[in-house]
């Protein structure tokens, strides 16, 4: 167990700025995940912290001991890759072990070590078996075992599920998370799947641009997104234009005023598609005021089993899209019928409308 202490991190490949200026704080057996779309720099991170990659600028401290200019065996962190990255030549035993005879641990000490870990990742019958013998889940747990047999203070892990397909991804996730939490060893994994960072984490750190956007628990990342960025990045979001008509904010759709102060400059409404409720049969406006109803042109409903997905415009043209429980009326609706979308007024969020986009 230990805590992980990253401040003023850097690193430039040439002249491209992969991360800029970053600080976290991750206490002792947190599982914390960078989250964030290809290219915004999770893996230069991960690798940095490992000592794979030699930042420009910044520290790294494990436990309060700096270790940003010690070599990578020296840094008491091991890390499970995408690509499993066990040796096609050894058995599962022989590659567990491998971390093992390198720090000259005696031979016994080895195959009890090796099977107790094994027992953690429930690959006990397998030890014999060679990698090509065994699934892509269980190579994982091959990679997973051996990086933790060696009993890191921290365990990095890459997308360790995403050459794995989406049923074994969802199993293999929660028991990843079971391990982690058994064994209390702090984290920080790597996925670019905003519902594994969800499910799994307990601190979700958005990144975009090698910048960190928001680091917080999934349910605030969720319901309090810091910026424009991270509430389009995780969930979906529908954004529509927002006027300032003598001091009041309307929405520009529906010409509905939600009380709400607005800064200088102009800012944008978000809802989230499944806080929106479709009604097919008459103008809910007036019905409740704790409510905005939206009029709009519905141009598509796909149903998707338990859910249906409702893709319409708004009168002045912007796109909005509902999602919820499957409802035959609304399947039926055809194309460029009226309807209204309605949600509760608590359930909008206002951002600035610039390149930030912070939350108002
Ligand atoms: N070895 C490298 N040389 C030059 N640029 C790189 C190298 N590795 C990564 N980059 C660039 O750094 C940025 C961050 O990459 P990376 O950390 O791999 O992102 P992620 O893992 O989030 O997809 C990207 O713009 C990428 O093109
Ligand atoms: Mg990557």
């Amino acid at each position: 167990m230990a805590s992980v202490e990253i401040s003023g991190l850097r690193k430039l490949y040439g002249d491209v700025v992969a991360l800029s200026d970053i600080s976290i704080s991750i206490p002792s057996g947190t599982f914390y995940t960078l989250l964030g779309p290809s290219g915004c720099g999770k893996t230069t991170l991960l690798r940095t912290i490992a000592g794979f990659h030699q930042q420009s600028a910044g520290q790294i401290a494990v436990d309060g001991s700096s270790i940003e200019h010690l070599p990578a065996h020296q840094r008491d962190v091991a890390m499970v890759f995408q690509d499993y990255a066990v040796f096609p030549h050894l058995s599962v035993r022989d590659n567990v072990a491998f971390g093992l005879k390198q720090r000259r641990i005696p031979a016994k000490e080895i195959t009890r070590q090796v099977e107790e870990v094994l027992e953690v990742v429930e690959l006990g019958k397998f030890v014999d078996r060679m990698p090509h013998e065994l699934s892509g889940g269980q190579q994982q747990r091959v990679g997973l075992a051996r990086a933790i047999v060696v009993r890191p203070k921290v365990l990095l892990m890459d997308e360790p599920l995403s050459n794995l397909d989406a049923r074994l991804r969802v199993d293999l996730r929660a028991e990843l998370r079971r391990i982690q939490r058994d064994l209390g060893i702090t984290t920080i994994y790597v996925t670019h799947d905003q519902e594994e960072a969800l499910a799994m984490s307990d601190v979700v750190c958005v990144m975009e641009g090698g910048i960190i956007q928001q680091a917080a628990t999934p349910l605030d990342v969720y319901l309090r997104p810091s910026n424009r960025f991270v509430a389009s990045f995780v969930g979906a979001n529908n954004f529509l234009q927002v006027g300032n008509f003598k001091g009041e904010c309307v929405l520009k759709c529906c010409g509905s005023s939600v009380s709400q102060h607005l800064p200088a400059g102009p800012v944008v409404c978000a809802l989230r598609p499944e806080d929106i409720s479709v009604k097919v049969d008459e103008d809910p406006s007036s019905l409740l005021n704790t409510e905005i109803s939206i009029p709009v042109q519905i141009k598509e409903v796909s149903f998707i089993g338990r859910e249906m997905e409702i893709f319409a415009t708004t009168d002045n043209g912007e796109a909005i899209k509902a999602v919820g429980r499957s409802d035959s009326k609304v399947i039926a609706l055809p194309v460029d019928s009226r309807a209204w979308f309605c949600v509760e007024r608590q359930n909008l969020s206002f951002f600035r409308d610039s390149e930030l986009g912070e939350r108002v």
